[in-house]
C-alpha cells in the first residue's frame, strides 16, 4: 500500500465523511466554514491545503499538551515499531505497562498506588463507576450538573447536560446530579450512606466552569465522612492543562480515584487510566478467579505506553507544566481587561491554559440572536476568529456564550499576544453584527 498516493487519490474527504461517516457533522463545518483540507500539523500550528497556517487553540479539544507531532514522542514510536516487542500476550505481560504506571503513580498522591489502563476518557470513569460500586457494595452515583465524563452510557449517566442524556434514556438507574460547587446538595445525597462514588471534574469543561474556592477540599470531607469515594476526573484538566500536573493538586486534594486521558498519548494513540487507591482495587480484584475482572483488550497496548513515557519526559524535559502555568497568566493579563472594555464580555476566566471567555447583553441584537439559539453570539467570535484571523476556537458547550480553548503550551507568547489582539477586534465587529454575519448567524442556528 502506498499511503501517500492514496491519500492524494481520496479526493474531497468533506464528501467522503458526509458518505460513509457523518454527514450531520459536514454539515456543520460547511455551514461555519469550517470545511477546510487540512495537510499537515506541527506544535500549535494546522496547516490548510493552500499553505495557509492556523494557530490551534482547541488543541484537538485537548488532546496535544506537547504539541502535534512532537518530535520526541514520533521518535519514540518509531523505535518501538522498529523493536518488534511480542505486542499484547493476552496470557502475559511486558515491561512497558508497568514503567508507565510506575510513571503515573509517581505523579499522584502517596494515597493512589494501582493504574488500571483504558483506551479513552469514558472508559477511565466506566471503569471508576463499576470499580467503585463494587468496592463500596454501594450502587448510587452522584456527579455535578453540567458535569462530563464521556458519552458511554455509564459515563453518560453521570453526564449534567440534559442536550448529551435527553435522547438517550433510560440511563442507568441510581445516577443524580446536584449543583456543581454547592456542598449542601451533596451533603443531602452523601448522608443517605449509600453512594459509592461522587464524579466530578475540578474545572468543568462545558463552559470552563471553576469551583468556588473550598468546594473540592470540601467535597473530599464529606465523602471520606460518608463512605463515598472522591472521583477526580483529570480526563481534561491532567497532564499540566491548569497549570499543575494535574488539577487536584492546586487544592492539595487526595482522591480515591482519578481518571486520565486525553493528552497521556500525546496525541497519537487512545489511551486512558484510571487511578486508584489500593484498596478499591483490592476489593474488586480479590483472588485469582477476579484477575481478569475488569479491562479491555487492546488496554493497555503498547504504542499507547510508549507515547505515554515519551509525553510525560517532554512534560518535564521542557517545563512544559510551568510553561502552561506561565502563559495562563499571561493570557488573563492580556485579555481580562475586555471584560471593561466591552458591555458584551460578562467575564474572562481560566487556570493554565484551560480559558474561557463568557458573554452577555441586552441589545437588541444580542437577545434576538439568543431567540435563535442560546448564547448564539458566541459564534459570532468562533466564526470570525478562524474565517478572518486563522485562529482555531470552541464555543464551550450548548445554549451558552461562551468561547474556550484548550491549547498546546507549546504556542508563544507571540501566538498569546495575536490571539488577544484578533480577540479585541472579533469582539468590537461582532458587536455591531455586519449583514454577512447576520446571514451566517440566522443559518448555523438553522442546523441545531
Ligand atoms: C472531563 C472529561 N471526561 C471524560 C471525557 C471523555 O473522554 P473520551 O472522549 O476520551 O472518551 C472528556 C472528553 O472530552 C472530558 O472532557
Amino acid at each position: 500500500m502506498e499511503l501517500r498516493e492514496l491519500i492524494a487519490n481520496a479526493g474531497d474527504e468533506h464528501e467522503l465523511w458526509a458518505k460513509t461517516i457523518n454527514p450531520q457533522f459536514v454539515r456543520v463545518l460547511r455551514t461555519i466554514g469550517f470545511d477546510r483540507k487540512w495537510v499537515r500539523g506541527e506544535g500549535a500550528h494546522i496547516y490548510d491545503a493552500d499553505g495557509n497556517s492556523y494557530l490551534d487553540l482547541l488543541g484537538g479539544f485537548g488532546m496535544y499538551n506537547v504539541g502535534r507531532n512532537n518530535r520526541n514522542v514520533r521518535a519514540a514510536l518509531i523505535e518501538a515499531l522498529e523493536l518488534d516487542t511480542p505486542g499484547m500476550l493476552a496470557m502475559g505481560v511486558t515491561a512497558l505497562p508497568g514503567l508507565l504506571a510506575n510513571e503515573l503513580l509517581q505523579r499522584t498522591p502517596p494515597r493512589i498506588e494501582r493504574c488500571l489502563f483504558t483506551n479513552s476518557g469514558t472508559e477511565a470513569n466506566e471503569a471508576a463507576i463499576k470499580l467503585g460500586r463494587a468496592a463500596t457494595k454501594r450502587t448510587r452515583v452522584i456527579s455535578a450538573d453540567h458535569g462530563f465524563h464521556g458519552l458511554t452510557l455509564g459515563s453518560l449517566s453521570a453526564n449534567g447536560n440534559g442536550e448529551f442524556t435527553r435522547r438517550f434514556q433510560p440511563l442507568l438507574p441510581d445516577f443524580d446530579q446536584v449543583p456543581f460547587g454547592d456542598l449542601d446538595a451533596l451533603e443531602q445525597e452523601l448522608r443517605r450512606e449509600d453512594v459509592a462514588v461522587f464524579i466530578v471534574e475540578p474545572i468543568q469543561g462545558k463552559g470552563i466552569n471553576l469551583p468556588p474556592s473550598g468546594y473540592l477540599p470540601g467535597v473530599q470531607e464529606l465523602c471520606r465522612r460518608y463512605g463515598t469515594l472522591f472521583c477526580v476526573d483529570e480526563v481534561m484538566t491532567g497532564f499540566g492543562r491548569t497549570g499543575t500536573m494535574f488539577a487536584f493538586e492546586h487544592w492539595g486534594l487526595e482522591p480515591d480515584l482519578v481518571t486520565v486521558a486525553k493528552s497521556l498519548s500525546g496525541g497519537y494513540v487512545p489511551v486512558g487510566a484510571l487511578l486508584m487507591a489500593r484498596a478499591v482495587h483490592e476489593a474488586v480484584f480479590d483472588s485469582m478467579p477476579h484477575a481478569l475482572s475488569h479491562g479491555s483488550t487492546f488496554a493497555p497496548n503498547e504504542l499507547a505506553m510508549v507515547a505515554g513515557l515519551a509525553m510525560l519526559h517532554e512534560l518535564d524535559e521542557h517545563d512544559l507544566v510551568v510553561r502552561s502555568a506561565r502563559l495562563g497568566e499571561k493570557l488573563l493579563e492580556l485579555t481580562r481587561p475586555l471584560a471593561d472594555e466591552f458591555d458584551v464580555v460578562k467575564d474572562v476566566r481560566g487556570k493554565g491554559l484551560m480559558w474561557a471567555i463568557e458573554f452577555e447583553g441586552d441589545s437588541r441584537m444580542y437577545r434576538m440572536l439568543d431567540r435563535a439559539q442560546r448564547g448564539l453570539f458566541a459564534q459570532l467570535v468562533v466564526v470570525p476568529l478562524f474565517t478572518e484571523h486563522r485562529i482555531l476556537t470552541q464555543v464551550a458547550g450548548h445554549d451558552m456564550a461562551v468561547v474556550r480553548i484548550l491549547p498546546p503550551f507549546v504556542l508563544t507568547d507571540d501566538d498569546l499576544a495575536d490571539f488577544a489582539g484578533a480577540l479585541r477586534d472579533t469582539v468590537k465587529q461582532a458587536r455591531r453584527m455586519p449583514s454577512s454575519l447576520t446571514k451566517f448567524a440566522l443559518s448555523a442556528a438553522g442546523i441545531r
